[in-house]
């Protein structure tokens, strides 16, 4: 660089998530390791390269004592993270509690979790009470590091009371909030104790994000039904201040010989009951028995990431699915090869990439997910193969990859069943044409471009609401 050049400006943001890019690992009383966090929100965003970012969140890991806690802070500043601290108690209620056991089902239309309803609502109230407390803290944090002219960009349903306590710091602060689940209905928003103080603190952002319309047609409903304000086309209005509300639309050669003569197919998964995973292998197992002659010529390979795993929901969804694997194995298995190959773990990109590449027929059959970020991922590595994407019509995907992929209702085994017979005998002139309309919908709506939109309409935003009140 020339003495004197002026750099290319970069717009600093401040990305704000519950789960850091990094999850921490303690080695020693001062030395820790950092591993890549699993989830379609930190591949979504380590995708986004044209700011100056900072990151600002939890590193997944309880660390009460100050050594560790320094330590710790100096391994992540390397890799432009800021941690916030929560101690165990606080990631109990705030993140296993409400956000994972109330929020997430609730978005999801998964309701409350069957056998806990009760105790469910009997903790609400501390539940609640640790996610605004925890809000906080990221706020502090954000405050901290905050310099003027930053954009702060809040993710998830983990923070949405943020908005509004970054705001009560600095009226001035450029706050943008992104939904990476799905809004339900206003019918279901509704339900929860706390409806108005979460629309009421998200509203306080100058502007809020969905991946999908229907997700912002949703909001828009429950902040006019639930809350009484103004829906305009723009989004929001509130005594005259307007919140906008807007939508996003070397291993290769191994697997081939480890997998020769067999059709693959593949599932990409946290191990979340949202994600239908059961249900998945259940159409499977169906599958099989109505089609012997495929028996020895398929595999299906299942990556289930753990996650949350705090959770009773989550422990008793890990042994069914274990049950329902073993038992589709011990079936339809011979000496030599056995239909299901289940892992749970991640991989690594390269690996990941490379399985993607190898696959014939993906099955992505969540129950309802937000975007689905494996769905786009496959659909990238697919330029040589061509192969097939089975999707849930429940996925936010589904309203841009709908006409390429093959959609499934996943509640309906006999249908996904029939489903992946169709993928796994599509004629490949049909498989190139669905191919050819999904990788090119994935290329042009990349990650850089949604970051891209949305920093500079949040810019915006605020440069037309300033214009507003000095009229
Ligand atoms: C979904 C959520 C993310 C979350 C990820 C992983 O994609 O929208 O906010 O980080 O799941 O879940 P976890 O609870 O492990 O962070």
């Amino acid at each position: 660089e020339e003495a004197g050049a002026a750099r290319p400006f970069r717009q600093r943001l401040l990305v704000v998530a519950n789960r850091l890019p990094v999850s921490a690992v303690r080695r020693g009383e001062d030395s820790w390791s950092l591993d890549i966090s699993a989830g379609g929100l930190v591949s979504a965003l380590l995708g986004v390269k044209q700011f100056e970012a900072r990151w600002i969140g939890w590193a997944g890991v309880n660390v009460p004592d100050e050594i560790g806690q320094k330590a710790l802070t100096k391994a992540l500043a390397e890799k432009r993270c800021i941690p916030v601290f929560l101690d165990e108690e606080i990631v109990h209620q705030y993140y296993n509690g409400y956000c994972n056991n109330i929020l997430w089902p609730l978005f999801h239309y998964l309701g409350l979790p069957q056998e806990d309803r009760l105790a469910t609502t009997r903790s609400f109230q501390s539940q609640f009470a640790a996610y605004k407390k925890a809000n906080q803290m990221f706020a502090d944090v954000v405050n901290a590091h905050y310099e003027e002219g930053d954009v702060v960009w809040c993710h998830d349903y983990h923070l949405m009371y943020l908005p509004e306590c970054l705001k009560k710091y600095n009226t001035k602060m450029k706050v943008g909030w992104f939904l990476h689940t799905p809004f339900p209905s206003s019918e279901i928003h509704r339900t929860l104790p706390s409806r108005y103080e979460l629309l009421r603190s998200v509203l306080a952002a100058d502007l809020v994000g969905f991946h999908t319309y229907d997700y912002a047609r949703h909001f828009v409903s429950a902040c006019t039904r639930i809350l009484g304000l103004e829906g305009t086309p723009e989004g929001v209005e509130d005594q005259g201040k307007l919140t906008r509300v807007a939508a996003v639309q070397e291993h290769i050669k191994e697997l081939k010989e480890r997998f020769s003569g067999r059709k693959v197919m593949l599932g990409v998964d946290r191990l979340d009951m949202i994600k239908g995973i059961p249900q998945k292998l259940l159409a499977f197992e169906k599958f099989l028995e109505e089609n012997p002659y495929w028996r020895d010529k398929v595999v299906l390979l299942q990556i289930a990431v753990p996650t949350r795993t705090d959770v009773p929901e989550y422990q008793k969804l890990t042994s069914q699915v274990h049950e329902i694997v073993g038992r589709i194995n011990g079936r339809f298995g011979t000496l030599t090869a056995v239909p299901i190959h289940h892992l749970d773990c991640s991989l690594d990109f390269h690996a990941l990439c490379a399985l993607y590449a190898v696959t014939d027929v993906a099955l992505v059959t969540s129950l309802r997910d937000g975007m689905n970020l494996v769905s786009y991922e496959f659909v990238a590595c697919q330029e040589a193969k061509k192969g097939v994407l089975v999707l849930s019509e429940f996925a936010g995907a589904a309203q841009s990859l709908g006409a390429g992929a093959v959609l499934v209702n996943p509640w309906n085994i006999t249908e996904v069943a029939a489903s992946i017979g169709q993928a796994l005998n599509m004629p490949a002139e049909e498989r190139e044409k669905r191919h050819c309309h999904n990788f090119h919908h994935v290329t042009e709506h990349t990650a850089q471009e949604w970051a891209e939109t949305f920093v500079s309409e949040l810019n915006d935003s605020v440069v037309e609401a300033q214009l507003r009140s000095s009229k």
